[in-house]
């Protein structure tokens, strides 16, 4: 039996109306390359991956410059024009169109393209925690802050126990086969690991990085920047 392989998949397919800028997120500069550039120059410099897959909408008109900006990615990565209405319709049509490359034993690690502090230490992380695991998982980061459950005019209505409470991080790492499965039978889920818990499944948290946030409003975009900065 051939060693599992590690593949990426890239869903980079939305609009990003809440970071409100003038291109879709995923290529509002940071650091001086667009958000997704950031995310694809990591995966293909990684030893560990052996190949990325980056999900576009059909319309996509952006991409385009990002390859032929970085002729180093040529090679490392293939370009699906299959996004859907949906971050989980635009993974699962990348893994159907992924299907002749990948084995059902290989392992797939889902990353947003609105990560852009991933690294590969942390690719490295995840990949050792999980290799032998049944199942699979996810970064993710413990919760530090009191919560509390908001009401309405902003009243609290009780304070919530964060014991046991972590963010969802990505990349999310699932083998091909499960993966496509439980995202095919599950109904809308905003993460992978929400599909495999939807199996009766328990994905295991592997402990991320603050660094590793997902850029969603427009003051994000400066704290991003810190990070992308401080490694260069
Ligand atoms: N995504 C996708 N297809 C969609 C929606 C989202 O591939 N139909 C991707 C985004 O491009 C992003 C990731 O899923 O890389 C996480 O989604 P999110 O941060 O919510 O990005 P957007 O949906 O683009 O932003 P917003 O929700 O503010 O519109
Ligand atoms: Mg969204």
């Amino acid at each position: 039996m051939t060693p599992p392989r590690y593949f990426a998949l890239i869903p980079a397919a939305g609009i990003g109306a809440r970071m409100e800028a003038d291109c879709p997120k995923q290529y509002v500069p940071l650091a001086g390359k667009p958000m997704l550039r950031h995310v694809l120059d990591t995966f293909a410099a990684s030893q560990t991956i052996t190949h990325t897959f980056a999900v576009v909408g059909a319309e996509d008109g952006y991409i385009g410059g990002i390859l032929a900006a970085a002729p180093h990615l040529a090679g490392r990565m293939t370009v699906l024009h299959n996004g859907g209405a949906t971050r989980h319709q635009s993974v699962l049509n990348g893994l159907h169109a992924m299907r002749e490359q990948v084995d059902d034993g290989d392992w797939v690690l889902v990353h947003d393209a609105a990560r852009p502090g991933l690294t590969a230490a942390l690719i490295d992380k995840l990949v050792q925690s999980l290799c032998d695991d049944a199942v699979g998982g996810l970064l993710a980061m413990p919760i530090v802050d009191t919560l509390k459950r908001g009401g309405t005019d902003h009243r609290v209505q009780a304070t919530v126990p964060r014991d046991g409470l972590w963010a969802a991080q990505t990349p999310q790492m699932f083998r091909y086969g499960l993966l496509r499965r439980a995202l095919e039978h599950s109904a809308q889920v905003t993460d992978e690991a929400g599909a495999i818990e939807a199996l009766g499944l328990q994905p295991k948290l592997v402990e991320g990085s603050p660094r590793n946030f997902k850029v969603t409003l427009p003051h994000d975009v400066a704290l991003a920047e810190l990070y992308l900065k401080g490694i260069e």
